[in-house]
């Protein structure tokens, strides 16, 4: 989608969407309108009872006394109590609404809300930015689509008194969607074709935008000493890799980073212990916290974030076959404490516990925030509605609460301690992969919590955000590209220089 910004100028012709605010004083341009249509478009506005008010659509289709092919309406509610997230949901219903109709382009129109107390060019950015959210397709495999099935709308210009500004608020925004696609096409991407090889590849592409990438064998993840990642891989004919890419937009190049570790189970079978048939094809976004390290990873050096970051993504898929760990086995891991895998399935904090340790050995991270779609639980926690946060600093908790809040990929803090601790004690190893039937997040955070040292940590059990079977506001059914936004904001009010 093409996005662009232009002086305030009621078009003649073709598709005119209005931001309208609900109240006496909105919309100039509306009252212009219904002037220049001698009361038909505000006979409308009564007959559909549209008065502006939150979510509100009202489309008239060539509206009389003018040239225009359709004039569509988005209500937005009080003008002084609009948020930069809500005018992207309201973006986003400019998208949808518009994609399919036959239009090629549209203008819309934010100089309509009157008493609103964030500026206007603030409201035209997010429009586009929601807009630009709500229009991304994965559409690769789709070969018989007929034209009318195709989205016809390519084109969004927002009209706003304060082009530039808006321009400028915009550039960043777009670079961070950029970061978000890249995850969603990750996370969507099936696992025939996004194998760990794949995976390490495309992130390679990172290095046009200044990013190092580089990526482990399996063999030198073995010279490491990473079994427990290893383990989880070995009964895949796929190889396992680790991909690390590092961006040095500080000052400082030498400063200490931020670190962000992914689990990427490109598929989880859950191995041995093996899953049901049913549903097990979701297991394709079992790498989602690896998608959406690579997509931060994307965004920060897009916009060139002033931070050292680092992004280490553990890549392996998990498989039953005759070379597979068997319940019972026991690994080794990087940092020498041993593990009983007691369930196959329990792989992602496997995967994680080597990645940890790699990523705290190696770079000393300021701070180190893992994300990974890791427990069913926490979807029986806490739904599609936040992730899960788990952390025994206040300080990083509040922050990425925070930064959830205003992006819009909210989180909720759980509960960690010794008492779920224990649960994970091993008869013969220094622990095991599960705890017992109850709790199951948090004893999978704390078996993560075992491979983190004197670091500032945070764990987001992303598994009910990572994919969506609904339309939401900004985000097509799919991979959601969750933590990008979320984890952008944090490094961005947080950590920058
Ligand atoms: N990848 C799954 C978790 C998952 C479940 C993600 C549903 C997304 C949707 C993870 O590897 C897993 O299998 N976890 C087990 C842990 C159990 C064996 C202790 C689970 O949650 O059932
Ligand atoms: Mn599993
Ligand atoms: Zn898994």
């Amino acid at each position: 989608m093409n996005i662009t910004f232009s002086k305030s100028e009621m078009p003649k012709t073709g598709a005119l969407a209005i931001l309208v605010a609900s109240g006496e004083n909105s919309s100039p341009s509306l009252k212009k309108l219904e002037k220049q249509s001698r009361g038909a478009i505000t006979r409308a506005l009564k007959a559909a009872k549209f008065t502006g008010a939150k979510g509100q659509i009202l489309q008239i289709v060539s509206p009389a006394g003018t040239k225009l092919s359709r004039l569509v309406l988005f209500g937005v509610g009080k003008g002084s109590n609009l948020k930069a997230l809500e005018i992207e949901k309201v973006g986003g219903q400019i998208a949808s609404k518009l994609s399919k109709s036959g239009e090629k382009m549209v203008t819309v129109l934010v100089d309509v809300l009157e008493g609103a107390d964030i500026g206007e060019a603030v409201i035209a950015a997010h429009v586009g930015y929601g807009a630009l959210l709500k229009s991304y397709r994965f559409d690769k495999y789709k070969t018989k689509l007929k034209p009318a099935q195709k989205p016809s709308l390519t084109k969004i210009v927002i009209a706003t008194s304060n082009a530039t500004a808006a321009r400028r608020l915009f550039a960043p925004l777009k670079q961070t969607s950029g970061g978000v696609f890249f995850t969603r096409d990750l996370v969507s991407e099936p696992a025939n074709v996004l194998h760990p090889s794949e995976f390490a590849e495309r992130v390679k592409s990172l290095k046009e935008l200044g990013v190092k990438v580089e990526v482990l064998s399996e063999k030198k993840m073995a010279d490491l000493g990473m079994g427990a990642l290893l383990g989880v891989g070995q009964g895949s004919a796929q190889e396992s890799k680790m991909a690390i890419m590092e961006w040095r937009g500080s000052a400082n190049s030498k400063a200490n980073p931020v670190a962000f570790i992914g689990k990427g189970v490109t598929f989880d079978t859950g191995g041995i212990s093996i899953k049901p048939a049913a549903g097990m094809e979701m297991m394709k976004w079992d790498m989602g916290g690896a998608g959406a390290v690579s997509g931060l990873m994307q965004a920060l050096a897009a916009r060139k974030a002033k931070v050292n970051a680092v992004g280490v993504i553990g890549l392996v898929e998990n498989m039953p076959s005759s070379t597979a760990q068997r319940p019972g086995d026991v690994v080794t891991s990087m940092s020498g404490q041993t593990i009983e895998v007691i369930n196959t399935d329990a792989e992602g904090r496997l995967v994680l516990a080597d990645a940890l340790w790699y990523t705290q050995e190696r770079y000393k991270p300021k701070i180190m925030i893992d994300l990974a779609t890791l427990t069913g639980a926490i979807l029986v926690s806490l739904a599609s509605e936040y992730g899960g946060l788990f952390t025994p600093d206040d300080d990083l908790a509040e922050k990425l609460i925070a930064s959830g809040e205003a992006e819009g990929e909210k989180l909720w803090r759980m509960p960690l301690g010794d008492a779920f601790d224990k649960m994970i004690n091993s008869q013969i190893a220094d622990m095991k992969n599960v705890g017992g039937r109850y709790g199951g997040s948090t004893t999978a955070a704390q078996f993560l919590q075992r491979f983190v040292n004197k670091v500032p940590w945070a764990h987001l059990d992303i598994a009910g955000m990572a994919w969506t079977d609904s339309e939401l506001a900004t985000v097509p059914k799919g991979g959601t590209g969750y933590g990008v936004r979320l984890l952008n904001r944090l490094v961005a009010d947080y950590f920058e220089d």
